[in-house]
């Protein structure tokens, strides 16, 4: 009974991630509603503390939302026994050596996606966490999305029958810095920081593939870098020596095939940034963020090919709106509370470091796949 409190070392809260969606509409979203309630009269109270190397950026946000607890020293921060958990959002390419510390401070770990810019960094990661009996997480939000919820329930229904394929189309059109700022930090155009699409979007795909439809077992991929320059945040003019699209097939568990484009050199003819169609013998869905609509075989009409004649059907209004029979809280606070709980209370966590190191293998994949021209398997992680 009463309350217990979780300090939580968060690294990157001045990033665009960071900030928004763990902080602001994670954790202090928790603080809101009185905490997380873990039941039989318990309420879990995390309290972060703010970590990052920019003591001025680091304060400002403390002071905006009353928070005391803030420090540019994250040895200090990890050398605290009363902090539990360590959080990292930080930029991509600083994340395995913070989080090594942070294992070998016997945190437990909740990290963002890709864990690491390579296999081996993931993999290493995965195995220190296991070795020192700490808990881990990666962040997974998309199937937390309402529209992927709806798509999973129909899944779960029976709806599709046989699944055939799916066709994810993802991306928008990123300015590149001249004439208007561009809407994502530089870094992800530049390979030596850890940027590029391929890095940044396929481990998304993998648990999104991996947890509805099955596991990746092949994939292929075509990387392009279709804006060779760009202007970063001080206005220089940079090359982009990162992919910014990347087309992929990817062969499933189960026989299903998958394709899903991503593209950051794109303009956007589609109800939402990103949306998947699934095709199955008994029903197609095309979901995306929040929508998820839904054609069954019994409703399917019968289109004949004839370019002489205009076309008769609206072909997107025979399709029916999934309801959401619910309500949806957001993904990444979703997320947040089923690791708190796994923390608190040792309930199962799915996401753990090595299904963040499968998303890191399938982008590797994607790239080596590129580079030799070829489709290649995508063999089962073990520890
Ligand atoms: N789950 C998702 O949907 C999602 C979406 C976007 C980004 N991400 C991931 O979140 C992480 C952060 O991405 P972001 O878009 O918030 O980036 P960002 O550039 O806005 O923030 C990066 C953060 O890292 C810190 N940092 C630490 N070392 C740094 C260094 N050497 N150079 C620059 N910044 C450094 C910055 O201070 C900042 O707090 C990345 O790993 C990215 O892949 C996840």
């Amino acid at each position: 009974m009463g309350r217990r409190t979780v300090r939580i070392a968060m690294n990157g809260v001045t990033g665009r991630m960071g900030y928004r969606q763990h902080l602001v509409r994670s954790v202090l979203a928790l603080r809101e509603q009185g905490g997380l309630d873990l039941g039989g009269g318990e309420t879990l109270w995390p309290e972060p503390v703010l970590v990052g190397r920019r003591e001025h950026a680091l304060k400002e946000i403390a002071g905006r939302h009353g928070l005391t607890e803030w420090s540019t020293d994250l040895d200090a921060v990890l050398a605290d026994d009363t902090v539990e958990i360590y959080f990292d959002a930080q930029v991509t390419s600083a994340r395995v050596e913070a989080v090594r510390k942070a294992v070998a401070a016997g945190k437990h770990i909740y990290a963002e996606k890709p864990t690491a810019t390579d296999l081996d960094g993931a993999l290493d990661l995965a195995r220190r966490a296991n070795a020192a009996g700490v808990k881990h997480g990666v962040v997974q939000d998309k199937v937390f999305l309402p529209g992927l919820l709806k798509l999973k329930r129909l899944i779960d229904g029976g709806f599709f029958g046989r699944i055939l394929s799916v066709r994810g189309e993802f991306g928008y059109w990123v300015f590149e810095g001249d004439w208007q700022e561009a809407q994502r930090p530089s870094w992800n155009y530049r390979a030596q920081d850890g940027g590029g699409i391929t890095v940044d979007m396929f481990p998304h795909w993998e648990y999104v593939l991996h947890d509805l439809f099955g596991r990746v077992t092949s994939v292929q991929a075509h990387v392009a870098t279709h804006i060779p320059q760009r202007v970063d945040e001080q206005g220089r003019t940079y090359e982009a020596t990162a992919d910014d699209a990347a087309y992929g097939i990817f062969q499933l568990e189960g026989g299903a095939v998958a394709q899903i484009n991503s593209s950051w050199a794109v303009r956007v003819n589609r109800d939402e940034l990103v949306e998947f169609q699934v095709d199955g013998t008994h029903g197609s869905a095309v979901a995306g963020l929040r929508t998820c609509r839904a054609q069954h075989r019994g409703t399917t009409p019968k289109p004949v090919w004839n370019p002489d004649l205009p076309a008769t059907y609206d072909f997107r209004a025979q399709w029916q709106e999934v309801p959401d029979n619910t309500e949806f809280d957001n993904g990444f606070k979703a997320e947040w509370e089923l690791f708190l709980r796994h923390v608190a209370l040792d309930e199962p966590f799915a996401w753990d470091l090595l299904a963040g190191a499968r998303g890191v293998q399938l982008a590797q994949l994607g790239l080596r796949s590129h580079a030799e021209g070829r489709r290649l398997d995508v063999p089962e992680l073990t520890l």
